[in-house]
C-alpha cells in the first residue's frame, strides 16, 4: 500500500487569528479543551507525555490529564516507571494532545514536579476499587514473566485489602507539568496551518503570543 498518497486538506474550522484567541493559554486551552470533550473524539483528555534521560534519550507514552488549573497541568503514575526516573534525571518535559478529529493539536513545554501527597491521596481516593488495585499489582515498566502473574497479583492484592479502604501505594503519585510554551496548531486548506505560540517573558509573569509559520 502506497502511504506517500495519504493526504487530506482541513477545509472545516475556522482560521485562528490573535484578536479570536485568548490573551491568557489557560482560557484558550479551556475552550478548546471543551470542544474536544464535547466532540465524538475518544480520549479527549489523553496526551502524549515526553521525557528525557539527562544524557537526553527520550522517550514518549499516553497518559491522561486529571485536573489543570493556571499552576499546570496533573497527571497520575507510578512513580517508580520508566517515566518517573526519567523525570527524576530531568525535569524538563513537553506533551502534546493530537485531537486530530478537530485538525487541531496543543503542544506544551515545561517543568515538572510532583504534587503533594495529599492531592495525590484526594485522587486516589476518588478513583474504583479495581484501579486502585491496579495500582498495587503492577510495578510498572518492570519486566514481568507472564499475564498470570499479574493476574496474581492483583487477586493477592484484593484479598489484602479485602476490608475498608485500599490505601495509597508510597509508589504512585500526581506530577503537575507547569509549562512555559503553549503552542496551538489549527489546521486550514493547503497546509496554511495557524499556529500560536504562547511563551512566558523574561520575568515570567506574562505571555508573549507569536504567530509561527506552519
Ligand atoms: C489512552 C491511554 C491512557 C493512559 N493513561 C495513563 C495514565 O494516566 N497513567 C499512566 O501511568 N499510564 C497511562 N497509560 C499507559 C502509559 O502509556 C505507559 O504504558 C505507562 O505509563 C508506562 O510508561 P513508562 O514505562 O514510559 O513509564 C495510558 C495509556 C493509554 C493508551
Amino acid at each position: 500500500m502506497d502511504i506517500g498518497h495519504i493526504r487530506k486538506d482541513f477545509a472545516d474550522h475556522a482560521p485562528l487569528t490573535r484578536e479570536a484567541i485568548a490573551d491568557d493559554p489557560f482560557d484558550q486551552f479551556t475552550r478548546w479543551f471543551d470542544e474536544a470533550l464535547a466532540s465524538a473524539m475518544p480520549e479527549a483528555n489523553a496526551f502524549v507525555l515526553a521525557t528525557a534521560t539527562a544524557q537526553g534519550q527520550s522517550s514518549q507514552r499516553t497518559v491522561l490529564l486529571k485536573y489543570y488549573d493556571p499552576q499546570g497541568f496533573v497527571f497520575y503514575t507510578n512513580t517508580e516507571s520508566r517515566k518517573a526516573k526519567e523525570i527524576a534525571a530531568n525535569p524538563q518535559v513537553s506533551m502534546l494532545f493530537p485531537w486530530y478529529g478537530l485538525q487541531r493539536q496543543v503542544k506544551i513545554e515545561g517543568h515538572i514536579e510532583p504534587i503533594s501527597r495529599e492531592q495525590t491521596l484526594r485522587y486516589f481516593l476518588s478513583r474504583p476499587k479495581d484501579s486502585q488495585l491496579g495500582a498495587w499489582a503492577s510495578r510498572q515498566s518492570s519486566v514481568i514473566n507472564s499475564r498470570q502473574l499479574l493476574r496474581q497479583q492483583w487477586a493477592k492484592m484484593k484479598e489484602k485489602f479485602r476490608d475498608g479502604e485500599v490505601p495509597l501505594p508510597d509508589f504512585w503519585g500526581g506530577y503537575r507539568i507547569e509549562p512555559h510554551a503553549i503552542e496551538f496548531w489549527q489546521g486550514q486548506p493547503s497546509r496554511l496551518h495557524d499556529r500560536f505560540l504562547y511563551r512566558r517573558d523574561q520575568a515570567q509573569t506574562d505571555w508573549l503570543i507569536e504567530r509561527l509559520a506552519p
